[in-house]
């Protein structure tokens, strides 16, 4: 068995963009090849925000649709949905029991989310959030998780939660780090001061599922120049061109930029053909997975099976060292 182990999720909330395949999802697919991988669907994370419960399902075999057309490989990978494995809750009310509500409370995500709302009025499991991260993660105890730049204070959190478990109760959890990409975090294409997020609106993103038509539209409205001299717009832009084109493309753009002589319009065609062609095979490949949802549900059991051997050994762990459980 390979000696590392690899875990991450991302939350089913519809269309994954291309910050989450550059950042995660494309991480993922390379990673396989080397480590014991656990990668879920986070659908108990997604409910913090709004929802439409007649939506949820969908967007979870979508997700789930997502990582296989993407290239995970169920034989090789584990892929599971998270509240289809009740261990997640169990640890997470067990762990909460040893972390102060302050460190939650000065979660960035936390203050940013929770900030939008009259104090009080966030629900409690956005600000629980970061415990269920940790106890996702510590079930299965991974070296790495491969997450973009906006989760890094999680993942840290998880190590300090570890810490203070295994101060009290002895040697349990190995503390995780995390793994980034080479773009830990894509900017939106419309404000690209702020990192690309569904949560701006569709138009900062690039969806994986958006047509060729959607995909230069998007591209055409694109802002190059912040009017702050960083350039910022721009940089996404070619970053985006170094991920998705040939290599000769991009440097030719880089080059163009350098010497001051890029047309963006040009940059903005060429971008949108190669994320088009890049895109289409998966399209393709997640309409198949969709037409047999049956199929799916199969590949989500197996990896809830496999999911689950690991993430009872670590529960029973924890319970005996706590003592719910006799000890040996
Ligand atoms: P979103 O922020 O769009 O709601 P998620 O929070 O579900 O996306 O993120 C899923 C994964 O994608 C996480 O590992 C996250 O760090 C990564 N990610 C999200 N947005 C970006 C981005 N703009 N650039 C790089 N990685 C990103
Ligand atoms: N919080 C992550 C996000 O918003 C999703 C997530 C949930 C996750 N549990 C995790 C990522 C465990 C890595 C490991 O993207």
């Amino acid at each position: 068995m390979p000696a590392t182990t690899i875990l991450s999720g991302i939350r089913p909330t519809g269309n994954l963009h291309v910050g989450n395949y550059l950042g995660a999802l494309q991480n993922f697919v390379q990673l396989q090849d080397r480590h014991e991988c656990f990668f879920f669907i986070a659908d108990l994370h997604a409910l913090n925000e709004q929802f439409d419960a007649k939506e949820k399902y969908a967007q979870v075999l979508d997700t789930a649709a997502t990582f296989i057309a993407a290239g995970l490989d169920p034989s090789r990978s584990t892929i599971f949905v998270q509240s289809r494995l009740p261990a997640h809750a169990q640890l997470a009310v067990t762990l909460a029991n040893f972390i102060p509500v302050g460190y939650l409370f000065r979660m960035t995500q936390y203050k940013e989310k929770a900030g939008k709302q009259a104090q009080g009025n966030a629900n409690a499991g956005l600000l629980y959030y970061p415990v269920l991260m940790a106890a996702d993660i510590l079930l299965y105890q991974p070296t790495f998780v491969p997450v973009g730049d906006d989760q890094d204070q999680h993942v840290e959190l998880s190590r300090d939660i570890a810490g203070f478990f295994n101060k009290r109760f002895g040697p349990t959890f190995g503390l995780p780090k995390t793994l980034h990409t080479e773009t830990p975090r894509v900017m939106s294409l419309l404000d690209p001061t702020k990192k690309m997020s569904k949560t701006l609106g569709g138009n900062h993103c690039l969806n994986l599922d958006d047509p060729p038509a959607v995909i230069t539209k998007k591209l055409s409205r694109a802002v190059t120049d912040t009017g702050d001299g960083t350039g910022a717009g721009a940089k996404n832009l070619l970053l985006l061109l170094e991920h998705f084109a040939d290599h000769d493309t991009a440097q030719r753009f880089q080059r163009a930029a350098k010497e001051k002589t890029i047309r963006y319009a040009d940059l903005k065609q060429t971008l949108a053909r190669a994320i088009s062609d890049y895109l289409k095979p998966i399209q393709e490949k997640k309409t198949a997975l969709l037409a047999n949802p049956d199929h799916l549900e199969e590949l989500l059991a197996a990896g809830a099976v496999r999911a689950d051997s690991v993430a009872q050994k670590t529960l029973s762990a924890v319970f005996q060292k706590i003592g719910l459980r006799p000890g040996d």
